[in-house]
């Protein structure tokens, strides 16, 4: 084994009566690439925030190059050569892609005394060669608001590069990137390896732990279950040390039934920016997938089919009238939920319990002669927290305090609960461990049975191809072409994707 860059030895932490982690020992090669895995809940994200001095391990210690560390701040981990790129991304919307970048360690113009101003123009010229690095179409004056995830997160990743960190730690860094930008990613990580950069990875997709990582460390309930390299694990074996049992098929299959009438009929649809005259039909109890690069307009689409964005042209009927549908307000009247892919702005109310935000829409499902029934209420937040393995010690924790899986959990269980007829799902299953998509997807092909009509956006080819019943492909904001179930292979989707 290279020699040992970075080493965790019995790190124990609680958060009140949840022990995140027990004893854990985790060790860091010089240039290797170690993937932890584990459900969501496992503890990963809490061990790492722990190397980033982010979080305070109750007991362990850390060493880095065989010298025992002590932080207390993120800067100091950075002191130590050690960055982390966040599962849930922190950047300071309205600072400029450049101001990002050298946040904390700005470039100062000389020659101005005690002042020392920030110097915009090297700032912003150093900043627009790493982002040409890196491939990212960004401009370095940009504000970080502008950008989508995908870009935030590929900006994250320029800044932990460019602060020459010697050991960095990606969560979940493709969790919303498309298989392109993933592709990029990898480079990078190869050449980074070379470089003798050591790379802690997480990830719930099993196809890129087998093709980047030297190592794997598995946790489970915050205990470690097994380290091995990479090379002596297949998925199956995997994918039984993360949930200890098999999973026979992700994606289980549906009988298919003859869809029902149109439930969403959408007419020449354009924002006036993003996309442009996008037609479609849903039919009541089918999956419609919606595939396309990263950047073609398919969640503004949804944004704007749930009035959240105006549109600039175009019609929408819902169960064959036309409606005017200008905020979220009016889509849920109309019978229409939005399960978003940004679950930190727009999922969740993040000073609220689980309950209360799992509970929000059903609200009125709980109601007897206009009182709210609490105990109603309970039954069927305790019922989709289970179904669903949504992992909190009770309804009653904040939702804040859930790991990245479980709040997209609670997201879900929230829509599930309010029962639309439309479903819009925008990426389903991101950050969600193997064990609970297949449950996820149960529900998806429940829901399609008992006559919901879904539609559903996902930059995952084998979700598109496992789950959906038909697809349509946009591309640079322009339906470039419908598939049906026969014709569903990844090539056509792709040739749709990019405009071949
Ligand atoms: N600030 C906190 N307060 C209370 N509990 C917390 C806090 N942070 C994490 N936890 C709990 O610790 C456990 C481990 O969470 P962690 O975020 O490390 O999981 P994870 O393995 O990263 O999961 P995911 O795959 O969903 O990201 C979970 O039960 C979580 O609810
Ligand atoms: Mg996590």
């Amino acid at each position: 084994m290279a020699a040992e860059k970075m080493a965790m030895r019995g790190i124990s932490k609680s958060f009140g009566n949840v022990k995140a982690l027990s004893g854990i020992d985790f060790s860091l090669g010089r240039g290797e690439v170690h993937t932890l895995m584990g459900e969501n809940g496992a503890g990963k994200s809490t061990l790492m925030k722990i190397l980033v001095g982010l979080c305070r391990a109750d007991a362990g210690e850390i060493r880095v190059d065989g010298e025992p560390i002590r932080l207390s701040a993120p800067r100091e981990a950075l002191d130590h050569g050690i960055a982390m790129i966040h599962q849930e991304l922190y950047p300071v919307l309205d600072m400029t892609v450049a101001d990002n970048i050298f946040l904390g360690r700005e470039i100062r113009r000389p020659g101005f005394g005690r002042l020392n101003l920030v110097d915009v123009r090297a700032e912003n010229a150093k900043a627009a060669l790493l982002l040409a690095e890196m491939g990212l179409d960004a401009a370095p004056t940009a504000r970080m608001r502008d950008l989508s995830v995908a870009e935030t997160q590929l900006v994250e990743i320029i800044k932990a590069l460019s602060q020459g960190a010697g050991i960095i730690v990606m969560d979940e860094p493709t969790s919303a990137i498309t298989e392109r930008e993933t592709e990029r990613l990898f480079f990078h990580i190869g050449r980074l390896k070379k470089a003798g950069v050591s790379i802690i990875y997480i990830s719930h997709k099993m196809n890129e732990i087998f093709r980047i990582s030297d190592r794997v460390t598995v946790l489970r309930d915050g205990c470690l279950v097994d380290s091995r390299p990479a090379a002596e694990l297949d998925p199956e074996s995997l994918v039984r040390l993360m949930v200890g049992r098999e999973i026979e098929d992700v994606y289980p299959g549906r009988g298919r039934i003859a869809p029902g009438e149109p439930l969403l009929t959408v007419r020449g649809l354009s924002d006036g920016r993003k996309f442009h005259d996008v037609s479609f039909t849903l039919r009541r109890g089918e999956i419609l997938g919606v595939a396309g690069l990263m950047g073609a307009g398919r969640t503004e689409m949804a944004e704007c089919l749930f009035g959240l964005r105006p549109k600039s042209a175009g019609e929408v009927a819902v169960r064959g009238n036309v409606r005017d549908i200008r905020s979220p307000r009016d889509a849920i009247a109309c019978g229409m939920a939005l399960i978003s892919d940004d679950r930190k702005q727009k999922g969740l109310n993040l000073a609220g319990t689980v309950g209360e935000n799992i509970g929000l829409l059903g609200l009125r499902s709980f109601c007897r002669r206009g009182v709210i029934s609490r105990k109603l209420e309970q039954a069927a937040v305790d019922s989709h927290m289970s179904r669903l393995g949504v992992r909190a010690e009770s309804s009653g924790t904040p939702v804040a305090a859930l790991s990245g899986g479980n709040q997209q959990k609670a997201v879900l269980a929230k829509w599930l609960l309010a029962e639309p007829e439309i479903m819009i799902f925008d990426e389903p299953t991101r950050g969600i461990d193997v064990g609970a998509k297949h449950e996820i997807y149960l529900l998806m092909n429940e829901l399609a049975a008992r006559g919901k009509a879904i539609l559903m956006i996902s930059s995952e080819m084998n979700e598109i191809i496992g789950m959906s019943d038909r697809v349509i492909v946009l591309a640079d904001g322009e339906l470039a072409g419908e598939l049906g179930r026969d014709g569903l292979t990844q090539e056509a989707i792709m040739a749709l994707a990019s405009h071949l």
